[in-house]
């Protein structure tokens, strides 16, 4: 249910831009690799947790989302809370002695001089550039001192960054998108209403600050900022002045303007947010029966693999006139000029990059990292952090059959860099190496290097003749077909826990037209019927999702092999044990797990939020609370996957129950995601975002009953995307 194109008329099916897989190399599933059995408990039971104890004691572990470890943890501890129900209501359920209060709602003004949210789509465009964007996704809260410094520990005052990803235009303009004509001659008619989506797509930085127990954040802060599709950036790295990124605005191809569908998030050791442009395909105009004609093979190739075919979801192409800076036109991707100075047939390789935002310093222009990579970015978590050794990111790459990837810097750590801010970024994140994960059957893993020149990676490639480094980077999932990288169940977010080092990525869901029952691996091993209530439809392939993890050898982030197992398996406490695998109960069953993030102030625990469209018969998206143990805790299972009359076993390695170490702690509100997680600095205040509340339902605009959703304001109110900030009501770490 993410991400719904909403550029279809009223009535029509809502299109999931994440259903289309465009993975359509020959990698071969690992059925095929198998060569006998698995064998691997006795190689996690190594050396590993011994290298883990004499490493760790060297180790400032990362931060994936930000914060330290300066907050001394409780050495043991255990989840306290009773876990809340499954729900449909309309409404935040939290546990009892907790509170979730909303804290930044789509629109809600940063500025002085700008007016309360009117939230009935009659709000000025011109005033949205300094108004929450709408689809609060991933987020970073960095303490900030009374210097104006990046203080990672502070407990009661921070900036706050946030991704916007999308927009549920239903809600935003008086009777949602206004357009004319059908099919591809369908067009937008109201300018000022996609100014509007401009605005609330990209990035908010707020400040916010406690007082007593409540949080707010502070509506006239210099810092406050917002970056969006409009707001000038550079490139960097090695593809930044490549001819493959020339477009009319930036003739050298070292400019670009703006980010969009910013989903999960990253952090720096120097305090900079990374924001990741995850469907950003969808939002160009490329007309393939028309451009194809006029494109060379390899431009075609990259498009098909990338998706870069349509109207573009909400039509931003369409709008005329175009301003004399092209603010519509940038968006239709095709060959309309003389060359790539003069069009934006090279507009869609602007995009699908990791953005670095220095949020201390909001006159410093944005940069795209070439380095890490163009795909579509979920997150880039960065790892466990050594002074004298490389700094490393993991990254999933959001699609159906897409893959994982990390990248580890060529530059070691200098902890003097740590104030540097940008500059560290260039030294870190402009050179390194970009590896991709293959997934073996026996337990085992390795990290392949997108290097041109290198294995098939080379000009004489049949399928795709790259060109240089550059052209290895803005393809890189070209690259990674070439190294037989395993196709993977939608990776969605990755978290490093920093008790252990271990590696977490969520799988969210996959579905029957994307792998079959024959398509199975030992990383991505279920294949079943997921059953609904009377009035939807069951969901085949793997609609409830599943959680990997992986242990590098050595516990050492540059290592180019690791061990893996399946932490989690989503499902209904009701199914069979062929899908309910890991053993969950009423208290902590889950679909489509999506947002994931270790606790840095209570290292170990492990929040986890759903992103869902399945088990939405029984209960709206929800954030849990997990104590996790470590790869290898489990063994190896033997799955009976159904298909109609069709039974194939698939055998995978599955981590230990969770048991009690599993909680259900909150459930959002109706046709919600639960995504994006921050704590202050002392972990007593849990910043959660929920975003698309109603997004699923058409809306009558004469009948406001008719609504999805009007949380969180409640009455007839238009539903909005919102930061909510949870605390304890006895002033304790949330969760234990
Ligand atoms: Fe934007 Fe992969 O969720
Ligand atoms: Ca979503
Ligand atoms: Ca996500
Ligand atoms: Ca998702």
């Amino acid at each position: 249910m993410t991400d719904k194109s909403h550029a279809a008329p009223l009535g029509a099916p809502a299109i999931d831009p994440d259903d289309i897989g465009h993975n359509h190399s020959a990698n071969p599933s690992f059925n095929s690799l198998i060569a006998g059995r698995l064998s691997r408990r006795g190689l996690l039971r190594g050396g590993a947790s011994t290298a883990a104890a004499a490493m760790l004691g060297s180790v400032s572990l990362g931060a994936c989302g930000g914060g330290s470890d300066a907050d001394v943890a409780p050495e043991n501890f255990t989840l306290t809370f009773n876990p809340v129900a499954k729900s449909l209501v309309d409404a935040v359920v939290v546990p009892a002695g907790y509170t979730a209060s909303v804290l930044y709602r789509l629109g809600d003004p940063i500025a002085a001089g700008v007016a309360d949210y009117r939230n009935d789509g009659t709000d000025p465009a011109s005033t949205y550039d300094r108004r929450a964007g709408d689809h609060h996704d991933g987020m970073t809260f960095f303490g900030i001192s009374a210097s104006q410094r990046w203080e990672p520990t502070n407990p009661a005052r921070g900036l706050l960054c946030m991704n916007h990803e999308a927009i549920t235009p239903a809600y935003l303009h008086p009777t949602g998108q206004t357009t004319t004509g059908t099919g591809n001659a369908q067009v937008r008619t109201v300018a000022e209403e996609v100014q509007r989506e401009f605005f609330l797509h990209g990035v908010s930085v707020i400040e916010v600050a406690r007082t007593g127990n409540t949080w707010a954040y502070n509506r006239t802060s210099a810092f406050n900022r917002r970056v969006h599709t409009l707001t000038p950036m550079a490139f960097s790295g090695p593809a930044a002045g490549n001819a493959l990124l020339a477009t009319k605005y930036s003739a050298d191809g070292r400019a670009v303007r703006g980010t969009v569908n910013n989903c999960a998030n990253g952090t720096t050791p120097w305090g900079t947010y990374l924001t990741c442009e995850e469907n950003w395909a969808g939002y160009f105009r490329r007309i393939a029966a028309t451009d194809d004609p006029k494109r060379s093979a390899k431009e075609r190739i990259s498009f098909a693999r990338y998706g870069v075919t349509g109207t573009g979801r909400e039509l931003w192409a369409t709008v005329t006139p175009d301003t004399a800076d092209n603010q519509y036109g940038r968006w239709n991707t095709e060959l309309t000029g003389a060359d790539a100075k003069s069009d934006y047939r090279n507009g869609a390789n602007t995009y699908g990059w990791v953005v670095e935002i220095d949020p201390f310093n909001p006159t410093v222009q944005p940069k795209k990292r070439t380095a890490l990579g163009r795909m579509g970015h979920e997150g880039a978590c960065l790892g466990p952090v050594t002074a004298g050794q490389p700094l490393v990111w993991y990254m999933g790459d959001d699609s159906r059959n897409e893959y994982i990837y990390k990248f580890v810097s060529t530059a070691v750590w200098d902890p003097a860099d740590a104030v540097r801010g940008m500059a560290a970024g260039d030294k870190y994140m402009d050179a390194g190496r970009l590896y991709v994960a293959r997934f073996n059957a026996d337990g085992t893993g390795n990290w392949l290097e997108l290097k041109f020149g290198s294995g098939n990676i080379t000009a004489a490639n049949t399928v795709y003749s790259f060109a240089d480094d550059a052209d290895v980077l803005i393809n890189a999932r070209l690259a990674a077909d070439v190294l037989s990288a395993t196709k993977m169940d939608r990776p969605e977010w990755t978290a490093i826990n920093p008790k252990t080092g271990d590696v977490y990525v969520t799988l969210t869901n996959t579905n029957a037209a994307s792998r079959n029952i024959n398509q199975t691996d030992a990383a991505n091993p279920r294949f079943y019927n997921d059953p609904k209530g009377s009035a939807q439809t069951a969901q085949t392939g793997n609609p409830n999702g599943h959680i990997v993890r992986f242990a590098e050898a050595g516990r050492n982030p540059t290592s180019t092999t690791f061990t893996w197992d399946v932490y989690l398996f989503g499902a209904r406490s009701t199914a069979n044990g062929n899908i309910n695998i890991s053993g969950l109960t009423a208290d902590n069953d889950f679909s489509s797990p999506d947002g994931l993030w270790f606790s840095q102030a209570v290292q170990g625990l492990l929040w986890l939020e759903t992103d869902d469209g399945a088990y939405t018969d029984v209960t709206n998206c929800m954030l849990l609370a997990a104590i996790p143990g470590r790869v290898g805790d489990g063994g190896v299972r033997t799955i009976t996957n159904v298909d109609g009359t069709t039974t194939r076993t698939q055998a995978t390695i599955v981590g230990a129950a969770p048991g009690t170490n599993l909680r259900r702690f909150l459930v959002g509100p109706k046709e919600c995601e639960l995504t994006g997680i921050a704590e202050s600095g002392d972990g007593r205040a849990l910043f959660v975002n929920i975003q698309h509340p109603g997004e699923d339902t058409r809306p009558d605009y004469s009948n406001p009953a008719s609504f999805g959703s009007h949380w969180p304001d409640g009455g007839s109110a238009r539903p909005r995307s919102a930061t909510l900030v949870i605390t304890k009501n006895d002033g304790g770490r949330i969760g234990i």
